[in-house]
């Protein structure tokens, strides 16, 4: 069974099938760069472009990630595009451009859920918290296996100011932060999430989790705290997952 995923991510839209019983990536990845002014008419178009390029069949289930807390498709807030999408829909941006249907989804859930189907979280119980460290820091927390949607806890207050601001992978990159000082700051947000959740597991994902060597070690928590496994495409397998979820009415976006 095969399902198609779609991340849409600040600087490219990517796409892939899935194959569901492996969580593979499988045939060719598509990436088109996100288009600026990254409005919901421009987005919808790209999606469009994608889906047509990866001739994606019409019985296929498509997921589509995306960087905001989303209420049956409904963008209430919005960090990192344009904030003409708040109060835009995204299924029906992309009805409206594509004339497809679509299951929409938290791009940080996607991939959160993605690594306890088929990743670093597989087969564990309790609370996972799987965090996403890029432009913002996205979070999805996972119980027994079931997903807790839309939890934005990159956004929680630490020292006064929203902590992805200070602590996500861009954070470290604009004010050329070496590990040990961007370690501080992930030390006090890790804590703060511990203290608040009390989980069995973190997650960090977001391509800076591939030199997780260089920050974690550093990190004193009770909590196990270890690296992502499905690199980049966990967006595009948990979407392309949850989709098939959604159509077979065990997960309602
Ligand atoms: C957004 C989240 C998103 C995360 C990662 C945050 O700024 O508010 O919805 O999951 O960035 O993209």
């Amino acid at each position: 069974m095969r399902a198609f995923g779609i991340d849409v991510g600040g600087s490219g839209i990517k796409g892939a099938y899935v194959n569901l019983e492996t969580g593979d990536c499988e045939g060719d990845r598509h990436l088109i760069p996100t288009p600026t002014p990254a409005t919901p008419a421009a987005v919808g178009e790209t999606i469009a472009k994608l889906l047509d390029q990866a001739e994606v069949s019409a019985q296929t289930p498509i997921g589509v990630a995306f960087p905001a807390p989303l209420r049956h498709g409904m963008v209430r807030f919005m960090a990192n595009l344009d904030q003409s999408w708040v109060g835009a829909n995204l299924t029906e941006v992309v009805r409206t451009s594509a004339g497809r249907s679509v299951v929409p989804l938290n791009d940080a859930d996607a991939a959160g859920y993605a690594e306890v189907a088929y990743g670093a979280a597989k087969g564990k119980g309790g609370l996972v918290v799987a965090t996403t460290l890029g432009t913002g820091i996205g979070t999805a927390l996972i119980h027994e296996g079931k997903l807790i949607p839309n939890t934005e806890l990159g956004h929680i207050e630490i020292d006064g100011v929203d902590a992805e601001t200070r602590t996500s992978a861009a954070a470290r990159t604009r004010e050329e932060l070496g590990w040990d000082q961007w370690a501080e700051r992930l030390q006090k947000y890790y804590s703060a999430l511990e203290l608040l959740l009390t989980p069995d597991l973190f997650i960090v994902g977001g391509g800076v989790s591939q030199r997780y060597e260089h920050f974690l070690p550093l990190l004193d928590l009770q909590t196990p705290i270890i690296p992502a496994q499905l690199r980049n495409d966990a967006g595009i397998v948990g979407a392309a997952y949850l989709a098939r979820l959604a159509q077979e009415g065990k997960f309602h976006p």
